[in-house]
């Protein structure tokens, strides 16, 4: 059958490759440098074996978790992928709609090609965070945090890792940088003080709109008293994405950040970067007591959120899986990925001899890499 909707991350990754032209398949599927921590990322997985128990009564099972005094049905979230349009027309529409129907988190992020409030809409009350990108014009990222305040976002989850972009060869090879197109920016161009920094709209004049974009995408001048000008713009819980040293995650504690993301933005930033499953215990011993420690990077089975969650992860994120799902087949190839997901991490749980993500522990683990 033709038609017949992919199983395996492979074959979804293939599909999507048939159907994505260059640029846009190797701006998903690619990493910095020489991919080394995008390989080691899914190679971390490989290291650790589960070592399944008998005989525990495994008959009813319950995947939710509880994040921030919300319930939620799974340890899941879709992790926050930008320029979705060069994915599919639908773009971020269609993946969070996806999300919505699974009642998974759908994390928007500031680099959607739709709006944070056209993606709202169409998610109803279902749960969504905000992922923010800090602007070095303080008043537009003040601006994105009241927007998405405004609009019913469950939490504002900060990246760190991304200043600016990083070395990427397959893009660059392929000379191929979405936002410089105008794709990727629909946050940007609709808000307010955004626009009021602009001589003309960027609807008449989009070259000087994407000028003054990127000049002020990312910050490298961040530090740790920055974060305090989002805590007095936000009540909702905040979250740093991009954490991988236990230090870097007392210093969020220390700040009065409520969450922290391990990650290392799916190997597309510093290339030789520590793995993310491999930055997740030190950290979870670090902090895991005082505030939830998610993670992601290399999620791609059943079997990957079981690792993860029994190395002390609170919940895990997925990336890519995802957008080739969306390659594939829109809304309804997210819808099945991630239901996919869900179902293998089920059984996979289940024959692990555990009924809940409470009783994952490093006790059915094995390491080993040494
Ligand atoms: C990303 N990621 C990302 N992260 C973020 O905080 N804001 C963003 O806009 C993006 N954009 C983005 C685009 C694309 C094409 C990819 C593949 C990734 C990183 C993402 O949230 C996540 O950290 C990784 O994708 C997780 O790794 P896996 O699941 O892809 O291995």
């Amino acid at each position: 059958d033709p038609d017949r909707l992919p199983i395996s991350y492979e074959e979804w990754e293939a599909k999507a490759r048939e159907v994505l032209n260059d640029g846009p398949f190797y701006y998903v599927a690619g990493g910095a440098g020489g991919e080394e921590t995008l390989k080691d990322n899914l190679h971390s997985f490989a290291r650790y074996k589960i070592v399944p128990r008998m005989l525990r009564n495994a008959e009813d099972r319950d995947l939710s978790i509880e994040l921030f005094g919300k319930n939620y049905d799974s340890p899941l979230l879709q992790a926050p992928i930008g320029v979705q349009s060069i994915i599919h027309e639908d773009g971020e529409l269609a993946s969070a709609k996806a999300s919505a129907a699974l009642n998974i988190p759908y994390i928007t992020s500031s680099a959607s090609t739709k709006t944070m409030e056209e993606i709202a809409e169409v998610m109803g009350d279902a749960p969504k965070w905000f992922q923010l990108y800090w602007n070095k014009d303080p008043e537009v990222t003040a601006s994105f945090v009241r927007r998405a305040e405004a609009v019913g976002y469950d939490a504002i989850v900060v990246t760190l890792d991304t200043p600016m972009m990083a070395w990427r060869e397959k893009d660059l090879k392929n000379v191929y940088l979405p936002f410089l197109i105008g794709e990727g920016v629909g946050n940007y161009f609709t808000d307010p003080v955004f626009r009021s920094r602009l001589e003309s709209p960027p609807e008449e004049n989009p070259a000087e709109a994407v000028m003054h974009w990127t000049k002020t995408f990312g910050n490298p001048g961040l530090t740790w008293e920055h974060l305090l000008f989002l805590r007095e713009h936000t009540d909702l819980p905040i979250l740093l994405k991009g954490i991988l040293h236990p230090d870097d995650a007392k210093m969020a504690h220390e700040y009065g950040v409520d969450g922290i993301i391990v990650s290392n933005h799916g190997g597309r930033q510093v290339d030789g970067a520590v793995s993310s499953l491999d930055a997740l215990p030190p950290i979870v011993e670090a902090v895991g007591k005082e505030m939830p420690v998610l993670m992601d990077g290399g999620i791609r089975r059943g079997a990957d959120v079981i690792k993860a969650l029994s190395l002390g992860a609170k919940a895990v994120l997925v990336g890519r899986p995802c957008m080739y799902g969306l390659a594939v087949a829109g809304e309804q190839g997210v819808q099945e990925v991630l239901r996919n997901l869900l179902a293998d991490t089920d059984i996979t749980m289940a024959l692990s001899g555990c009924s809940s993500m409470a009783e994952l522990n490093r006790s059915i683990l094995l390491n080993t890499k040494r």
